[in-house]
């Protein structure tokens, strides 16, 4: 929001704008209130109850990523924080589904948490800085429930994957922003930390035009 992804608040006034894997739907909120029309998706009917018991005037749209409920050219601009992409054994399917919906001319603007981190445990203290898998192993992370069925899945990619995966599907790569960590931020939850994220990136935000 800060960095001016989607272009400066005041073009936002007006503009069709799909959140993918919104989860509660913070970016669509946002987007409402600087004037834009969002809707919020996401795959998960959970997290849009979530969405909606929070509130906000836009759409909530219960569909996969992957497969898109719009017709084409719908949306002037695109975003996704951290939703759908890192989940999907294809997402150059996704980035085609994102890029088909866009009008042309329109952008979408997507992170993930930064390729490099698959190599360090997720850990927020001096464990967390020694490399303990391998940056090339793009085998997925699972968890199973008792009876062995998959109930957590993240799919890893390198940076140059990403990058290949966005030109696949067509569009043109104009930016891979890796904010640094702010000095105001002292919190520290899950692998995220100061002592982490003044050393290591954490995040990577791809921006994509769809010319
Ligand atoms: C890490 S959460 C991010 C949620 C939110 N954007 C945020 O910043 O808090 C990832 C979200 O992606 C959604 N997701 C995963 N796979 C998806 C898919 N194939 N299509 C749409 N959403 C998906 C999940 O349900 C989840 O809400």
């Amino acid at each position: 929001m800060e960095a001016e992804l989607l272009g400066p608040p005041e073009d936002l006034k007006g503009k069709d704008v799909l959140e993918i894997g919104a989860g509660a739907a913070q970016c669509s909120r946002w987007l409402t209130a600087q004037g834009a029309r969002p809707v919020a998706l996401d795959i998960s009917h959970r997290q849009l109850q979530h969405a909606l018991r929070i509130g906000g005037a836009f759409p909530l749209v219960c569909a996969d990523a992957g497969a898109l409920p719009f017709a084409d050219a719908s949306f002037d601009l695109a975003c996704s924080a951290y939703g759908a992409l890192p989940f999907v054994a294809d997402p150059v399917q996704v980035l085609r589904e994102v890029r088909r919906v866009l009008r042309p001319g329109g952008r979408f603007v997507f992170s993930v948490t930064h390729p490099i981190r698959w190599a360090f445990p997720d850990e927020p203290g001096p464990a967390g800085l020694s490399v303990s898998a391998s940056y090339f192993d793009r085998t997925p992370y699972v968890e199973q429930d008792e009876e062995g069925r998959a109930v957590y899945v993240e799919h890893h990619r390198t940076v140059g994957d990403r990058v290949r995966d966005v030109v696949a599907a067509g569009f043109r790569l104009v930016d891979l922003v890796e904010p640094e960590w702010p000095a105001w931020n002292s919190s520290e939850w899950g692998g995220w930390s100061p002592l982490r994220g003044n050393l290591i990136p954490g995040t990577a935000i791809f921006v994509c035009v769809r010319d």
